[in-house]
């Protein structure tokens, strides 16, 4: 028998050591796996859409203001003109309130005008005003993504 031949028989304990070895290096090589996989995927955040239809433009009487709670606008009419205002402050993003003259905001007190203007701060800016447009099944259609100057009318 040669002193230095290795040992062809594997004890029962080298055996269990050895198959948790190999499995400890599979969980290894799928967790990495797994981890790369993961990294190739974007952490994508979805958002609801910018653009929403109002209602029909005789839901909305002459001369009214009408907050729309989920959209945290004001759709205003005035004769046949539709006009949409931002109830976002532009100091810390509270909810305005309607006023007799114009908007307030009750978290640090801004005052706003009837055209979104700020008579008093701290907000840094006016009110934003949407573009709003007629959808093709004629529904007051606002979109928040483009914002137009407080003299921009929809005419119907
Ligand atoms: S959030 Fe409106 S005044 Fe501060």
């Amino acid at each position: 028998m040669n002193p230095i031949a290795p040992d062809k028989h594997v004890s029962r304990r080298g055996f269990f050591e050895l198959t948790l070895g190999w499995i400890a290096a599979m969980f290894a090589v799928c967790a990495s796996a797994v981890g790369a996989v993961r990294f190739l995927v974007p952490n994508v955040l979805f958002e609801p859409s910018l653009v929403f239809k109002a209602g029909k433009p005789e839901d909305f009487p002459d001369g009214s203001v009408t907050f729309l709670e989920e959209e945290r606008v004001f759709l205003v009419r005035q004769g046949n003109t539709f006009r949409c205002l931002s109830a976002i402050c532009t100091h810390l993003g509270c909810t305005v309130n309607r006023t007799g003259q114009g908007y307030h905001c009750p978290c640090h007190g801004s005052v706003f005008d009837d055209q979104g203007g700020v008579k008093s701060g701290p907000a840094p800016r006016a009110l934003e005003w949407f573009l709003v447009t007629l959808s093709k099944d004629s529904r007051l259609l606002v979109d928040k993504n483009q914002r137009v100057n407080s003299d921009k009318y929809l005419v119907l």
